[in-house]
């Protein structure tokens, strides 16, 4: 959602592709082939918010070729890059060097707030970049840039937060079926689960308003990320300590199954 607002401010004209579990959730070479005219860029997100999912080496190295052949440029946002559970995710610069690389110190460094990221670009798009940089933000905040120096060296608890993200995930992936949340796709990276709710919900919103009002347990509605499908799916975050997860799972069985219960009627 917020890609799509930061183009418009941009005056851009945003292009929505449709990715849905058939691709799980991600952007295919085939996607951006199918585009008639081509865009002038593209956003990639791997692993992604809200689903977790990742890009595979050959889908990436297929995006790079297409966005070569098309004259379409990379922006990948790889923010969630250092979290995942399959294997590490590739840089798209492995395959496009000319790409623009997002990157944060918010998720894997665990510094949500001090709001401090950084940008690769090439060398010809240095200027503006800086331009843009001084003109939105000025600086980035000297007391974040000394924090995210430590956090670069805190490498052990870094991993220990990744421990915890990766039991958390399976402690999810084991319970949600119980609650009837079948229709998943399985998180490669990032710690989120968007999960499908379109058998008890046409409304996410009101559905995540409800359940925090009833168990105290914060989701997220599909609706932020999708506005159209999203009424029927919710964002799980799992980023939390695996007490707080075993918590909400004992709150959320029986919402869920009184829910379905009622839906049933
Ligand atoms: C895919 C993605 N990109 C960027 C951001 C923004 O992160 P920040 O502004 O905290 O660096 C988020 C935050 O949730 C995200 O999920």
């Amino acid at each position: 959602m917020a890609y799509r607002n930061t183009l418009k401010a941009l005056h851009m004209v945003p292009v929505e592709i449709d990715c849905g579990p058939e691709s799980r959730f991600q952007l295919t070479a085939a996607h951006l082939e199918a585009l008639d005219p081509p865009p002038a860029g593209v956003i990639l997100a791997s692993p992604a918010n809200p689903t977790g999912t990742i890009i595979e080496a050959q889908e990436l190295a297929a995006i790079a070729q297409v966005c070569r052949d098309r004259g379409i440029r990379i922006v990948s946002d790889e923010i969630y890059h250092g979290l995942s559970y399959v294997g590490p995710a590739r840089s798209i610069l492995d395959f496009a060097p000319d790409a623009l690389v997002i990157n944060s110190f918010s998720k894997y460094f665990s510094m949500v707030g001090w709001r401090l990221g950084w940008l690769l670009a090439p060398k010809a798009h240095l200027s503006r970049a800086r331009a843009y940089v001084g003109n939105l933000f000025l600086t980035a905040p000297s007391l974040s840039q000394h924090a995210g120096l430590a956090a670069m060296d805190a490498r052990d608890e870094l991993e220990g937060h990744v421990a915890v993200y990766r039991r958390n995930r399976e402690l999810l992936l084991a319970a949600l079926p119980d609650l009837g949340l079948r229709q998943i796709a399985p998180p490669d990276g990032a710690f989120y689960i968007y999960a499908y709710v379109g058998h008890l919900t046409d409304d996410s919103l009101a559905f995540c308003k409800q359940l925090l009002r009833d168990t105290g347990v914060a989701t997220a509605p599909g609706v932020d990320f999708d506005p159209v499908e999203g009424r029927h799916y919710i964002r799980l975050s799992f980023a939390v300590s695996t007490p707080e997860i075993e918590e909400a799972l004992r709150r959320l069985a029986p919402w869920f199954a009184a829910r379905a219960a009622e839906t049933a009627i």
